[in-house]
C-alpha cells in the first residue's frame, strides 16, 4: 500500500494548491485566499503528500463553536483513487472528534457521484439541499452531514 502523509498546510503548499483549485473547480480559491487561512484560528487545512513530498490533494475546513464546515476537498486528477481523499477525511474527522465537535458538514453537487460515494463511506448523510447553490453550471447544493 502506498504511503500517504497528511500534514498541516504551510505557505510552501499554497501555489500548488491554487493550481489544484484551478484544475478542479469553476470558482477556484486563489493563492491569496488560501494563504489567508494560514493565520485563521478557525481554519483546519491539511495536505496529503506522497512519500516524496509531492502534493496529492488537500482539504479545508472551518470550525466555530464545535460546528465544522468543510470548504473543499480536492485531489490532483493523476492521484485519484489511491486513497488520498480518504486519508484527508480520516485525519479531519479524527481531529473533529478529538476536539469534541458536534458535526462536520459540507455541500456537494448532486451530480458529483464520486465525491458523494466518498463522503457516504465516512458516514455523511443527506441533511438537506441549498437551492441553486452552485454556479457555472448552476446546480443545487446537497448538504451532507456527519454527526459526531
Ligand atoms: C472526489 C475526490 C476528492 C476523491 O478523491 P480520491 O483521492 O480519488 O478519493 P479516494 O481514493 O480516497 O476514494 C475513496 C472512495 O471514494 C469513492 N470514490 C472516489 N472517487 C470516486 C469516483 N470518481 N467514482 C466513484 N466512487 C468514487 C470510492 O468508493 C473510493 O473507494 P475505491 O477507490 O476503493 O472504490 C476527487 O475525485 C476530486 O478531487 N474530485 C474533483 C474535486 C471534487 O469534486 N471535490 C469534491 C467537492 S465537494
Amino acid at each position: 500500500m502506498e504511503k500517504i502523509k497528511v500534514v498541516a498546510m504551510t505557505a510552501a503548499h499554497v501555489a500548488e494548491l491554487a493550481r489544484l483549485e484551478q484544475l478542479c473547480f469553476s470558482e477556484p480559491w486563489s493563492e491569496a485566499g488560501l494563504a489567508a487561512e494560514l493565520n485563521n484560528e478557525t481554519a483546519f487545512f491539511r495536505v496529503a503528500e506522497d512519500a516524496g513530498g509531492n502534493v496529492l490533494g488537500y482539504v479545508g475546513m472551518h470550525c466555530v463553536a464545535g460546528e465544522c464546515y468543510i470548504d473543499n476537498v480536492a485531489v490532483f486528477p493523476q492521484a485519484r483513487r489511491r486513497g488520498a481523499a480518504s486519508a484527508l477525511l480520516a485525519d479531519l474527522v479524527a481531529w473533529a472528534k478529538a476536539k469534541e465537535c458536534a458535526f462536520v458538514t459540507l455541500e456537494v453537487r448532486p451530480s458529483n457521484t464520486g465525491a458523494i460515494a466518498l463522503y457516504e463511506k465516512f458516514g455523511f448523510a443527506e441533511a438537506g439541499r441549498r437551492r441553486r447553490f452552485y454556479r457555472d453550471p448552476e446546480e443545487d447544493g446537497l448538504i451532507l452531514t456527519l454527526n459526531l
